[in-house]
């Protein structure tokens, strides 16, 4: 008897630690959803096909139909502010790049003092991938993708490049990891990066969850695009017009790669794919970026430039297949996806947790936020407070309402008549102004009530300035030609000069 029980106690034993150990397994690695988080540069509101039948984006509208569609994403007007503040969950201003962008030559990066979302992606158990642009310095490889949370880099450092030999200013900009790749001189990268992005998928260890973060080139100018998909828009007749179309579609046939990989390798059914634009379209006409019906462009705080597309979906979803209005701003991804990894942000963060609101379609806990601060020269900037938006200073060209082109040569008649006609009857900036608007009521900002609401406008700057108290000063160190020079480094830009 003794015997006996002592044998089937240690059998019983037995079976809790197997049991005990394959709970472990269910609870520590695979569950947690995958994340795959794409960026398209320079999507204008009107550059995709759920807000414009002549763009073709079918696989996105579909992901956007059977998702969430985000109608008040806010994005900063730029690339380097707008990244800094995804990877940082900290407003631009408070981290130093809220003036315009990284120039190539600049010894400048996003402040090392600041853990950004990959890393913290990784200390929860995530591999982390990134494929494409990342913009945020490059002058020492601290500064760098794979010193910065990434497990794995396949992209370029600067703003743009060319599409098909991936040089920019003469130079190559393109690594896997930290080897320099001349290998793709001819191939198209969107092309490039899907194809990368399904290699990775193919050797995911499964048992650990994916942070995969995937901010193409595309959109941005130089604007190219491969004949076939140049082919589906001769409807269009104004050439860069019908170009930027074509590398919108392009993407799309990129992200329908993807996506076909992460099923294949059988993760599709566990991941949150994000999709959100950088900052709006440059509605210019070497760019054919377009916002409309929103007003201004990419570089200005006008809703045009900061109101950016963007959905979520996943299967896991409680609340999906609608159009979703809560506001929210770029900075909330990062102590979102970490509240999905299972950790929680440093309380001081301007991102919220927006899960709630994404997840189940609870009101958003953002009830406002900053658009940028710029105190160098245009100086602007601007906050929302529920549904009203201040914008003081300088709110930034190209303004007015842009409509998308369709002949050639139209954009030199729409774009100064545009302004012109604005600034004549008083509806456009003149530089130094104050603004007010209902953006619920007047989401394309046509009637300033500045002067009939001097209270809100008092309310409104009062706060701006409260949190303009914790502005750092933009770090802009003078451009280093010389220590840059990539003839130094084999002929690519690289790290090594600050
Ligand atoms: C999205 O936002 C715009 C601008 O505020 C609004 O006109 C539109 O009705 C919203 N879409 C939906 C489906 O709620
Ligand atoms: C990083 O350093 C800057 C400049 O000293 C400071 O303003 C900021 O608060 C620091 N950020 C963090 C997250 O420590
Ligand atoms: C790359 O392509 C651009 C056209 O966009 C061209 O001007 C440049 O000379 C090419 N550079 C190299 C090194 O191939
Ligand atoms: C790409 O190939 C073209 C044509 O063969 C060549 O002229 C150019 O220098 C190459 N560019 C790079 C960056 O390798
Ligand atoms: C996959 O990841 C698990 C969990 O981190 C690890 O134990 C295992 O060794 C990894 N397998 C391979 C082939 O790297
Ligand atoms: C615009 O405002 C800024 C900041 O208040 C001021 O320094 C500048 O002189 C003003 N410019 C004009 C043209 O009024």
């Amino acid at each position: 008897m003794v015997m006996y029980n002592t044998r089937s106690q240690s059998m019983l034993a037995f079976a809790l630690v197997v049991l005990a150990s394959m709970s472990l397994v269910i609870c520590s690695g695979s569950r947690k959803p995958h994340v795959v988080f794409i960026v398209a540069d320079d999507l204008g509101w009107n550059d995709i096909g759920y807000n414009n039948p002549s763009i073709f984006t079918p696989t996105l509208d579909k992901l956007a139909r059977e998702g969430v569609i985000l109608n008040q994403s806010y994005v900063l007007p730029m690339c380097t502010p707008d990244r800094a503040s995804l990877m940082s969950g900290y407003y631009a201003y408070r981290v130093g790049l809220q003036h315009k962008v990284l120039d190539h030559a600049e010894p400048a990066g996003l402040p090392l003092n600041f853990t950004l979302i990959p890393q913290r992606m990784k200390e929860h158990g995530y591999t982390t991938y990134m494929l494409g642009k990342w913009h945020l310095g490059f002058c020492k490889w601290e500064y760098t993708p794979t010193y910065r949370g990434f497990d794995h880099f396949y992209g370029f450092y600067n703003a743009a490049e060319d599409y098909f030999n991936h040089t920019t200013s003469k130079y190559l900009d393109l690594r896997n990891g930290k080897e320099v790749d001349w290998s793709k001189n001819g191939t198209y990268s969107t092309y490039m990066y899907a194809e990368k992005a399904t290699e990775y998928i193919a050797t995911h260890n499964k048992s650990t969850p994916m942070y995969m973060y995937l901010p193409f080139q595309s959109v941005h100018g130089v604007i190219e695009a491969p004949q076939k998909y140049l082919d589906m828009y001769t409807f269009i007749h104004d050439t860069n017009r019908r170009i930027k179309s074509a590398m919108v579609t392009a993407m799309d046939d990129a992200v329908k790669v993807v996506i076909a990989a992460l099923e294949r390798y059988e993760l599709w059914d566990n991941t949150l794919l994000v999709f959100t634009t950088d900052n709006g379209g440059p509605a210019n006409p070497n760019n054919a970026g377009n916002n409309w019906p929103l007003r201004g462009s990419k570089l200005t705080l006008w809703e045009g430039g900061t109101r950016g597309v963007g959905f979520v979906h996943g299967k896991m979803l409680e609340k999906k297949g609608y159009v979703n209005n809560e506001m929210m701003h770029v900075t909330d991804w990062y102590p979102t996806l970490l509240h999905i990894a299972g950790g929680k942000a440093d309380s001081d963060m301007d991102g919220l947790n927006v899960w709630d609101t994404l997840n189940k379609g609870y009101p958003s806990p953002r009830k406002e936020f900053i658009y940028n601060i710029d105190e160098i020269e245009p100086t602007g900037a601007a906050i929302r407070v529920g549904d009203y938006k201040l914008i003081v200073g300088k709110a930034g060209h190209p303004d007015g309402w842009i409509p998308a082109p369709t002949i050639d040569g139209v954009w030199e008649e729409i774009l100064p008549m545009n302004e012109y006609e604005g600034l004549l009857d008083g509806r456009l900036s003149k530089d130094n102004d104050t603004y007010l608007f209902n953006i619920k009521a007047d989401p394309t900002e046509r009637n300033n009530l500045a002067e009939q609401m001097p209270e809100k406008v008092a309310e409104l700057s009062a706060r701006l300035e409260e949190l303009k108290q914790k502005l750092v000063p933009a770090i802009r160190p003078a451009p280093d030609p010389k220590g840059s020079d990539p003839r130094k480094f084999g002929g690519a830009w690289s790290p090594g000069w600050c």
